[in-house]
This record gives C-alpha cells, sequence and structure tokens, in this order.
C-alpha cells in the first residue's frame, strides 16, 4: 500500500449516477481501467496521477489512498491492526489529525465508538515511537484518515483533499438549496452541452451551473486555485510536481468561445452568480446577468442551449408550482425551438405540467431529494415538416 510503494490504490467517490462521468475524467487523467464502484471509481497509480485527479476531476468528492484492508473481530482487534500501521512513514508528527468513520455493522451500537479506537490507536503508535502523540483537531486537520467499517471489513484511507473537493473555493454566501458543484459538472457533461453553444439558465440561483460550465468550457483545472489539500500533509509531497502540474493546466486554458445568460427574479441570487463568475477571473463580456422573470427571457438568435434547475417546492417554496413548470414547457416550445435543452428538478409532478416528451430522463440525487435529469430535444421548422408520430401535441423528438 501506501508506504511501501510507488503505485497504490486511489478510491474517487462522486454523487450517485456520476459514476461513469467520474471514470471518463480519471481516465483523461491517466487512471488505466477504472473500476467502477458504488458512488465511485477505485484504480491504481501514483503520485502524479493523484494530483492530477485532485486538481482535474470536476465530479471528485472524496478522492481517498487506500492504506490498509483488513478484517476484524472486535474492537480491541480494530485497535490492534491499527496500532500495527506505520503511520509514522505516512505523516509526521508535528501534524494534526482526524479521523472520519463510516459504520455499517449492526453489533457497533456506539457508531463513533470505531473511529475513537482508530484515533487511539494511531496516537498510540506515535506515543511508542517518539514519546510524543500527534494532537487532534476536527476542523481542517492536516492529515484526514477515512475509516470505513462494514461489518467486519475495515478500510483505512487518508483523505487527499480534506473536505470535499466540490469545495473549490469560489462559493461566497449561503444562498439557500446551491446544487453542489460537482453534481453540478456531473449534470452538465450528462446533458451533452458540448462547450461552444450559448448556454442559458433562467433560474440561475447562485449561478452553479453556468459557473461550472464555465470552468469545462475554459478548460480549468477546477481545483487548481483551492489551497487546503491534506495530501500536501503526506511524507513524500512532492510540491514542485504538484505546482508544475497546476502550471501545466493553466498553460492549457482557453477562452470561452460562447456566451453565458443566466437570471433569476431574486437580486441576491444574481449577484451572488456575478461574485462567482469574477472570482474565478471569468470575462464579463460573456455574461448576461438579468434580476427577472424567466418569462422575460428573450434568448439572442442562433443555436443555444438551456439547462437549468427550476424550483421544486421541497426546499424552496413555489407560489404555483404547476403554472412554473407549464410556463417552462411553453418556454422551451417557443424559444428554444430547433435546440436542445436540459431541465433537472426533483419534482415529477411538476415535470409532468411540462407538457413535452423527453429524449430521456437521467436518475440522480441532489443531496437526499431523488431528482431526474430531463433531455429534450425540440423540433425547428413548421409543424408540417415534422414527421407524424401521433396526434399528441408535443414538439419534441422522441428517445431512440
Ligand atoms: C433550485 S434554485 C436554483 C439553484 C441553482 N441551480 C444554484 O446552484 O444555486 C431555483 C431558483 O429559481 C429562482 N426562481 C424561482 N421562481 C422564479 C421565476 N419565476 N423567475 C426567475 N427565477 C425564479 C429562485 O429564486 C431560485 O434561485
Amino acid at each position: 500500500m501506501l508506504q511501501n510503494s510507488d503505485e497504490f490504490e486511489i478510491v474517487i467517490k462522486t454523487h450517485a449516477g456520476l459514476e461513469e462521468v467520474l471514470a471518463d475524467e480519471v481516465t483523461v487523467c491517466g487512471a488505466i481501467e477504472p473500476k467502477i464502484i458504488t458512488r465511485g471509481v477505485k484504480f491504481n497509480g501514483n503520485r502524479e496521477l493523484l494530483y492530477r485527479c485532485c486538481l482535474k476531476s470536476q465530479t471528485a468528492m472524496n478522492i481517498l489512498v487506500t492504506v490498509a484492508e483488513f478484517e476484524i473481530n472486535s474492537m480491541d482487534d480494530l485497535y490492534q491492526k491499527t496500532l500495527d500501521i506505520a503511520w509514522e512513514k505516512l505523516f509526521s508528527l508535528d501534524k494534526t489529525f482526524a479521523i472520519k468513520g463510516v459504520v455499517y455493522a449492526d453489533y457497533v451500537k456506539n457508531t463513533n465508538f470505531p473511529a475513537l479506537r482508530v484515533k487511539d490507536a494511531i496516537a498510540d503508535r506515535f506515543l511508542k515511537q517518539f514519546k510524543e502523540r500527534p494532537n487532534v483537531q476536527k476542523d481542517n486537520p492536516d492529515i484526514l484518515v477515512q475509516l470505513l467499517l462494514r461489518d467486519k471489513q475495515v478500510t483505512l484511507s487518508l483523505d487527499a483533499g480534506g473536505n470535499p473537493l466540490n469545495q473549490r473555493g469560489y462559493r461566497m454566501s449561503g444562498l439557500e438549496a446551491p446544487l453542489n458543484e460537482s453534481l453540478a459538472a456531473g449534470i452538465l457533461k450528462l446533458a451533452g452541452w458540448d462547450m461552444k453553444t450559448d448556454l442559458y439558465d433562467p433560474f440561475c440561483g447562485s449561478g452553479t451551473l453556468i459557473t461550472e460550465a464555465a470552468i469545462m468550457a475554459t478548460n480549468k483545472a477546477p481545483n487548481a486555485t483551492r489551497k487546503y489539500f491534506c495530501l500536501k500533509n503526506f511524507k513524500g509531497y512532492n510540491a514542485k510536481l504538484w505546482y508544475e502540474l497546476i502550471d501545466e493546466y493553466r498553460e492549457n486554458e482557453i477562452p470561452l468561445e460562447c456566451n453565458f445568460y443566466a437570471g433569476d427574479h431574486y437580486r441576491g441570487a444574481v449577484e451572488t452568480t456575478r461574485k462567482h463568475w469574477i472570482k474565478l477571473g471569468m470575462p464579463l463580456n460573456k455574461l448576461e446577468l438579468k434580476n427577472n422573470d424567466f418569462k422575460s427571457l428573450e434568448p439572442a438568435p442562433g443555436k443555444k442551449f438551456l439547462l437549468t434547475n427550476p424550483p421544486y417546492g421541497k426546499r424552496l417554496t413555489a407560489k404555483n408550482l404547476p403554472w412554473v413548470y407549464r410556463e417552462i414547457g411553453n418556454m422551451l416550445k417557443h424559444k428554444f425551438s430547433g435546440n436542445k435543452a436540459a431541465v433537472f428538478s426533483g419534482s415529477e409532478e411538476g415535470m409532468k405540467n411540462v407538457g413535452l416528451k423527453p429524449l430521456k430522463k437521467i436518475k440522480l440525487f441532489n443531496g437526499p431529494i431523488e431528482s431526474k435529469l430531463h433531455l429534450f430535444e425540440i423540433y425547428e421548422g413548421s409543424r408540417k415538416s415534422r414527421p407524424k408520430p401521433n396526434k399528441h401535441k408535443s414538439i419534441y423528438r422522441k428517445t431512440k
């Protein structure tokens, strides 16, 4: 494992439904045949691959390096087997550490207890070696150890990021119900936006979709400006390589080709979107931001792509949800004909009011809320020029 070899196991966690997208991303970073696991991927790699995934993967949430896997018969066994690991080869005494435990074991009554045993064992290991123990720090520790206990099977890993990687550093304030950045990136990739067509989000909220879209279209490494990475505290951290990779990614950035439109009827949301855009250094002349109702949207002529996440009444209250969704349907028919659109929503009921059949629906989760990404392709031209599938009024092409 990590201690003795240049190659080690890397496990990357993401949101349910984004595993394939993540596998593609890590393959571009250099991973060979990543294996799809529940909400993630795993593969073997070296430090350079680990650094590349941390900097460049846009859908990753946690990037873990496996330290040890073993079976236990008791909590004392967990302590002893953790004590046997050469933690001093992984990080030094002056680093703070914390343990995050995920426990799926019926026989464990107090689910915090396994993490406490691991913490004691690591501290005692240092005590034995150096007569001193490293300090525990709950928030932003130098080293975050992840414990997974599944029945009797233990996996101990080092979390390369520390905080989840969706925390890129551009989010400014606590607007309600923003999309998780990694989820937004995954939605963009599943929606099939080509990074060249003008992108519209008339329910932009804090602008996560257009901001992640701009990161993608400029070929930016999404996490290159983030400062906090626990991997910088791993023994053997190669700062030269880390900053060389950041430079390489910066050199590969490209200018935005398309324009972005974002709107929201709440002024605070529009201002937050503007701040995020500026914080990322995106050109303001490529963004048209409007503080208005989505019904006032007048798209520019030419090809366009609508990608939006309208309110769905669970975390946000919309006075008249059916009306909003009916009007979304009208907007698609009348203002996006001949174009593609994708609507991410947790309201199946709401989506029925759109009145158009999606080409495809992709199940995802927005936190605990089951949601779907609905992909539409809208016919252009007069009704006569369309094939006549049935008498139904849909102007959308059907799933192949
Ligand atoms: C689910 S949130 C979008 C969150 C966004 N994707 C983000 O990441 O922050 C829906 C947004 O729609 C806005 N909204 C609701 N009704 C609207 C309307 N009639 N016109 C324009 N915006 C509206 C709300 O203010 C809210 O910001």
